[in-house]
C-alpha cells in the first residue's frame, strides 16, 4: 500500500512535470498559438534563412564551404536540421529559401546506410538510377570536381587527401577514390560515393528548353527510375506533378532566367509512408485504389522530407538539382506544436490533385484515429488550444528547436531522438521482390514520359 502511494506520488509529480514542460515548451516557442493570436513573425536573426539578397552577377564565383571539424565518430549520433515543411494553407508553390553553402551537402548519422544503399541499387539496376546522355560529360565531370573539392574543404576529417585530391578517402565508408586520369569510372559514380543525395544535372538544348541530360538517383521513392526521365524536358517530367503548368512552371522559368552560379536555393516537399526504405516506398508499391494493411500500427508511419537544393555550376552552366530524403515519424513530432494538427488538415483538405499525388487517401482513414488522440493530447497537454488556427508553424521549414543547435553538434529531437538505421536495414533486405513486383506493373502501364 505504502509503495503504491509513493509510486502514485511519482506518477503525479512526473505528469505534473511533464505537463509543465510542456506548456512552458509551447509559451517559449508558440505563444501567439496558445494565446489563439495569428502567429506573430519570428524576427530574422532566429527564423530560418528567407528570401535574402542574391546575385546577379553570371560571373560572381560560388560560395566556397567553411570547414567542420567533425569526425566519423560524431557523425554517428548526428542529424540533419530539423525539417517540418508543413503549410496550411496548401499552395503549390516554389517556396525556396536561400542557401547557405555549408548545408548544400548536409551530413548525418545514416550516411553509412545511405551510401550502402545507392551500392545495391546500383548494382540491381544500373543504368535505371545512374545514367548520363551524349553532351552531359563536361556538366558531369565539373559536377564530380565540384562534390568532391566540398567536401574536402567543408569535412576536413571525413575525407581526406595526401596528394592534392589525386585519391580521397572517404574516412566514413575506408573506401579511398582514385580520381587518377582517365577516370576509372563513371563521374556519377564518384559523386554517389562521396555524396548521400541524388544528383540531377539539367542543360538548356539549341532551342533554349531544360533538359534532364543525366542523373544519379537511386532514391526517387515513388517517382520509380530516371530511364525514362532522361532527355525528357522539365515540362514532361513535371507532368503528373499536381498544378504544375499553372503554378510551378511560370515561376521556375523565372528562377532559371536568372539563377547565377553564386546564388543556392533549397526547398522540401513531403509525404507519408509506413516504412524507410530510399528507392521505393510502401504508399507508392500500392496497386491503384488498395490501402494499407489493417495490421500496420499507426506508430510506424513517417513523413519523408524530400529536401532538394538547386545551384548553377560555372563552367557548364548546368543545373544542379540535389534531393536528399529524411524520415521523421509522426511519433517523434507529437509534441511539436500543431503538428499533428496540420498533418490531419493537409491529409484531408489539401487541394484534390495533392491528395491523389501523395497517394493520402490509401492510409489516411486508418491513421486518422491515432492523429485525433495525438491532437487531444496536445490540447490536454497545453501545447495548443481547442481552437488554435491550424497555420504555416512560425519555423517553417524546421522544427522550433532549430536554433537550439548548431552545424557543429547537429540536431536531435531533444525528447524523442530517433535512430532508424536497424529497421531501415531490416527492410531493405527484404525489399527487392516488392520493388520488382511494382515495377512490372509499372512498365506494363502507360508511360507518362513518353509523349
Ligand atoms: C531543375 C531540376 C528539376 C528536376 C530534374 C526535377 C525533377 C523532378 C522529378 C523527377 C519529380 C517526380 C515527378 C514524378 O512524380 O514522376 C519532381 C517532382 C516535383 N518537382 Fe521537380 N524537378 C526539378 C526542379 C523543380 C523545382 C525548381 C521545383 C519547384 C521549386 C520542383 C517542384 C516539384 C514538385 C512540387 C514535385 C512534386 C513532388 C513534390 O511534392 O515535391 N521541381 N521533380
Amino acid at each position: 500500500m505504502e509503495s503504491h502511494n509513493s509510486t502514485n506520488i511519482l506518477y503525479l509529480l512526473a505528469a505534473g512535470a511533464a505537463l509543465g514542460g510542456a506548456a512552458y515548451m509551447a509559451n517559449q516557442y508558440f505563444p501567439e498559438l496558445l494565446n489563439n493570436k495569428t502567429p506573430i513573425k519570428v524576427p530574422a536573426s532566429s527564423s530560418p534563412p528567407k528570401k535574402g539578397k542574391y546575385n546577379s552577377d553570371p560571373d560572381a564565383p560560388p560560395p566556397e564551404p567553411t570547414p567542420l571539424y567533425i569526425t566519423p565518430e560524431q557523425v554517428k549520433t548526428r542529424d540533419d536540421r530539423p525539417w517540418r515543411p508543413f503549410r496550411w494553407p496548401y499552395h503549390q508553390t516554389m517556396s525556396i529559401f536561400k542557401l547557405d553553402v555549408n548545408h548544400w551537402l548536409d551530413m548525418d548519422k545514416y550516411y553509412y546506410d545511405y551510401i550502402k544503399e545507392k551500392e545495391r541499387v546500383f548494382h540491381t539496376y544500373g543504368k535505371d538510377n545512374f545514367d548520363h546522355l551524349p553532351g552531359s560529360e563536361e556538366a558531369c565531370l565539373e559536377l564530380m570536381e565540384m562534390v568532391k573539392s566540398h567536401m574536402l574543404k567543408r569535412y576536413p576529417l571525413l575525407f581526406t587527401t595526401e596528394d592534392n585530391g589525386v585519391h580521397v578517402k572517404n574516412e566514413l565508408t575506408g573506401e579511398t577514390l582514385d580520381f587518377s586520369l582517365p577516370l576509372k569510372l563513371d563521374p556519377l559514380i564518384y559523386i554517389s560515393k562521396m555524396a548521400k543525395e541524388d544528383f540531377y544535372i539539367v542543360l538548356k538544348d539549341e532551342e533554349g528548353v531544360h533538359r534532364l541530360m543525366a542523373a544519379a538517383v537511386p532514391f526517387p521513392g515513388g517517382s520509380f527510375g530516371i530511364k525514362h526521365k532522361l532527355g525528357k524536358t522539365l515540362d514532361v517530367i513535371h507532368t503528373e506533378v499536381p498544378y504544375y503548368e499553372a503554378k510551378l512552371k511560370p515561376s521556375m522559368e523565372r528562377w532559371f532566367a536568372k539563377m547565377v552560379p553564386a546564388d543556392l536555393v533549397e526547398r522540401a516537399s513531403w509525404y507519408i509512408s509506413w516504412d524507410h526504405r530510399l528507392l521505393l516506398n510502401s504508399v507508392y508499391a500500392l496497386k491503384e485504389s488498395d490501402k494499407v494493411e489493417s495490421t500496420v500500427p499507426p506508430t510506424e508511419f513517417n513523413v519523408r522530407v524530400e529536401r532538394q537544393t538547386l545551384r548553377r555550376l560555372p563552367k557548364s552552366k548546368a543545373i544542379i538539382f540535389t534531393n536528399h530524403p529524411v524520415f521523421y515519424s509522426i511519433e517523434e513530432m507529437k509534441d511539436e506544436p500543431l503538428v499533428p494538427s496540420l498533418i490531419r488538415k493537409i491529409i484531408f483538405e489539401a487541394p484534390e490533385g495533392i491528395i491523389k499525388y501523395k497517394n493520402f487517401e490509401s492510409f489516411r482513414d486508418h491513421i486518422v484515429p491515432y492523429l485525433n488522440k495525438l491532437v487531444d493530447r496536445q490540447v490536454d497537454l497545453g501545447l495548443i488550444q481547442e481552437d488554435t488556427p491550424v497555420k504555416t508553424l512560425p519555423y517553417y521549414p524546421f522544427a522550433h528547436f532549430l536554433k537550439e543547435s548548431d552545424a557543429e553538434k547537429g540536431w536531435n529531437n531533444p525528447k524523442y531522438a530517433t535512430n532508424y538505421s536497424e529497421t531501415f536495414k531490416k527492410e531493405i533486405s527484404v525489399t527487392e521482390k516488392l520493388e520488382k513486383e511494382t515495377y512490372d506493373r509499372v512498365e506494363a502501364g502507360p508511360n507518362p514520359f513518353d509523349v
